[in-house]
C-alpha cells in the first residue's frame, strides 16, 4: 500500500474518498463542500439512512462524476469527546477492509485528529497498515474472486509534521507485520536456523550486527538448560544477537525475546487442542526482531541489543526428562518438575548472559504462562519485574500505542512454591499463581536492577479477529516497546 498526501482532498482523483463523521455534529467544512457539490445529495442520503455518525457505522454514497471519486465512504467515528487514539486505528483499519469488499483500490481520505495531529496520524496509518495485514501465502490463489489489494492511500496534509508522522506510521506498523510473518510461520518453515536466518537478513539489510551460535557454541558458551531444551528436537537451538549501535549513545537496554520455534511440552507433552498454535512460542522473538528493524530507521539515542534463545520442545531420545538437573549459565541448578515449562529455562541463560554486561535496562517478551491468558485475557500483557518505575513507563507506552499491560505483583511466598530439595530451585511449582511464578524463576538470573519481564501468551496469538489484529500472531508488543525506546 502506498502511502501519500494531497493538499487537497477535493480535487484529488480516487476510486473512493473517505469521510469521517461525528456523532449528531454538525458536517464539516469538507462535508459541506461535497454536499454542495453532489446538489445536497449528501446530506439526503445521510438522513434516509439515519446515517448520524455512530461509531464503526458505513454509508457509501454515488458522486456521479461530481467529484474526482467513483464513491464516498462515510464513516461515523462515534462522540468526538470520546474518540481515543486507538479508535483511530480501528476506524482506518475498518475503512481499508470496507473498501476491499467494494472492490476498489485508491483511496483518499479526511483525518480524524484527537489531541495532537501527528499521533493521530501515525494511528491512522498503522490501523491501515494493520488492518490491510493478511498471511495468505500458503493459499492458493483463487481466480475466481481474487483479493482486493489496495493500492495507495493519500491523506490530507495540513501541516509539515504530518509527512514524518505518516514515516514513523509505516515503520512501526510495517515491522509489527514482520513480526505477525514470523509467528503466522507454519514451525517447519520457521526453525531455530530459519529464525536466526531472518534476524541475519533484517540486520544486513538495516546495518546492524548479527551474531548467531549454533548448537556447538552454546555448549561452550554454558547455555546448558537452551541446550537440555532443545536436545530432543532434529533442529538445534540457535542464539541470536542483533545489535544497534549509535555513537554517543545514552543508555543501554537490552531486549530479550522468548524464541521457542515449537512447544509440544517435551515429555510432559500438552494435549492436542493445547499444542495448536505452539508454532508461536516464538513471539517473543519474533517481536524483538520486529523492533530492531524499527529502531534501526528510527535511530534512537540509545544503543539496543536484542538476544533471542531459540530452540524446539520436541521428544525423541535426546530429549530432557522430568527429574533432570541442568545448570544453567550463572551456574544455579534447576530441578525439572515439568518439561513444558521450558521458555524459562531457554530464558535464564539468555537472562543470565545479559546480567554480565552493564544494560540499563533489561525487558524480556516471552509467551510465558498459560495462566496470563486466564489471568488477563487475551486484551492485556502481563508486566512484571523488579523496578516499578520502568514497569509503569511500560504500561504508559502501551497506552499511548493501544498495546495494553498490567502488573502483576512477586511476593517470597510464591517464590516458596519453586524451592527444590535437591536443587537451587525447581522449574514448575503447579498452577497457583503460575505467571507470577514464571516470573519469579526468571527473577533469579537477573542481577541488573531495572528489569521487566511481559508475559505476552494471551496478547500475541488471538483465534478471533480484533478491529485491526487478524486471527493469528498479533506482533503485540512490538508498538509498545518501539513508542518506549524512541519516547
Ligand atoms: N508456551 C507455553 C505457554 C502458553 C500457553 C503460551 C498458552 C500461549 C498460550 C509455556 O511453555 C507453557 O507450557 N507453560 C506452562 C507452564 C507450566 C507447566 C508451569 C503452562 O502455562 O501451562
Ligand atoms: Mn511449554
Ligand atoms: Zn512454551
Amino acid at each position: 500500500m502506498k502511502i501519500t498526501t494531497t493538499e487537497n482532498i477535493l480535487t484529488t482523483s480516487a476510486d473512493v474518498l473517505v469521510i469521517n463523521i461525528y456523532e449528531n455534529l454538525e458536517l464539516s467544512e469538507t462535508s459541506l463542500t461535497v454536499d454542495e457539490k453532489l446538489g445536497g445529495w449528501l446530506n439526503t442520503t445521510m438522513k434516509n439512512h439515519q446515517f448520524t455518525g455512530k461509531s464503526g457505522t458505513l454509508l457509501t454514497i454515488p458522486t456521479f462524476d461530481k467529484l474526482p471519486v467513483k464513491v464516498i465512504l462515510l464513516i461515523g467515528l462515534g462522540k468526538k469527546a470520546e474518540l481515543k487514539n486507538d479508535d483511530i486505528r480501528k476506524a482506518s483499519a475498518k475503512i481499508i477492509k470496507a473498501v476491499k469488499d467494494l472492490k476498489m483500490e485508491k483511496i483518499v481520505s479526511t483525518l480524524p485528529i484527537v489531541d495532537d495531529i501527528c499521533t493521530s496520524v501515525q494511528a491512522y496509518i498503522e490501523g491501515a497498515i494493520l488492518g490491510d495485514y493478511q498471511f495468505n501465502k500458503f493459499k492458493s490463489i483463487s481466480t475466481e474472486s481474487p483479493t482486493t489489494v489496495i493500492n495507495e492511500l493519500i491523506i490530507e496534509e495540513k501541516t509539515p509534521d504530518v509527512k514524518e508522522a505518516i514515516q514513523r506510521g509505516i515503520i512501526v506498523a510495517t515491522a509489527e507485520c514482520i513480526s505477525r510473518d514470523l509467528a503466522n510461520e507454519p514451525p517447519d518453515s520457521m526453525t531455530p536456523a530459519i529464525l536466526a536466518g531472518k534476524a541475519q537478513e533484517i540486520a544486513d539489510k538495516y546495518q546492524l550486527t548479527c551474531t548467531i551460535w549454533d548448537e556447538k557454541k552454546i555448549v561452550e558458551e554454558r547455555m546448558n538448560c537452551l541446550y537440555m531444551v532443545g536436545r530432543g528436537s532434529t533442529n538445534p537451538p540457535r542464539f541470536i544477537q542483533i545489535e544497534y549501535k549509535p555513537e554517543n549513545a545514552t543508555k543501554k537496554v537490552c531486549i530479550i525475546g522468548k524464541g521457542l520455534c515449537y512447544d509440544s511440552g517435551g515429555l510432559s507433552l500438552k494435549p492436542s487442542d493445547s499444542m495448536r498454535t505452539m508454532k508461536a512460542d516464538m513471539a517473543g522473538a519474533a517481536a524483538v526482531i520486529g523492533i530492531m528493524q524499527a529502531v534501526a530507521q528510527l535511530k534512537p539515542n540509545i544503543a539496543i541489543t536484542g538476544m533471542i534463545p531459540a530452540c524446539e520442545n520436541m521428544i525423541d531420545g535426546g530429549a530432557y526428562k522430568v527429574d533432570d538437573i541442568l545448570r544453567a549459565r550463572n551456574g544455579k541448578t534447576i530441578e525439572i518438575d515439568n518439561t513444558d515449562a521450558e521458555g524459562r529455562l531457554a530464558l535464564a541463560d539468555a537472562l543470565s548472559y545479559a546480567s554480565e554486561f552493564e544494560f540499563d535496562e533489561i525487558i524480556d517478551m516471552a509467551t510465558l504462562t498459560g495462566g496470563c491468558v486466564i489471568a488477563l485475557s487475551r486484551v492485556w500483557t502481563a508486566v512484571m519485574g523488579n523496578n516499578e518505575e520502568l514497569q509503569n513507563r511500560l504500561i504508559e507506552a502501551g497506552k499511548a500505542t493501544g498495546e495494553l499491560m498490567w502488573p502483576l505483583p512477586f511476593d517470597k511466598e510464591v517464590r516458596d512454591f519453586l524451592d527444590s530439595d535437591i536443587a537451587d530451585i525447581k522449574n514448575s511449582g503447579g498452577r497457583e499463581g503460575s505467571a507470577i511464578q514464571g516470573g519469579m524463576f526468571l527473577q533469579e538470573f537477573v542481577t541488573n536492577k531495572c528489569w521487566a519481564h511481559l508475559d505476552i501468551a494471551g496478547t500475541a496469538f488471538i483465534d478471533k479477529p480484533r478491529p485491526y489484529r487478524a486471527k493469528g500472531g498479533t506482533g503485540e508488543p512490538v508498538r509498545a516497546i518501539v513508542e518506549y525506546l524512541t519516547r
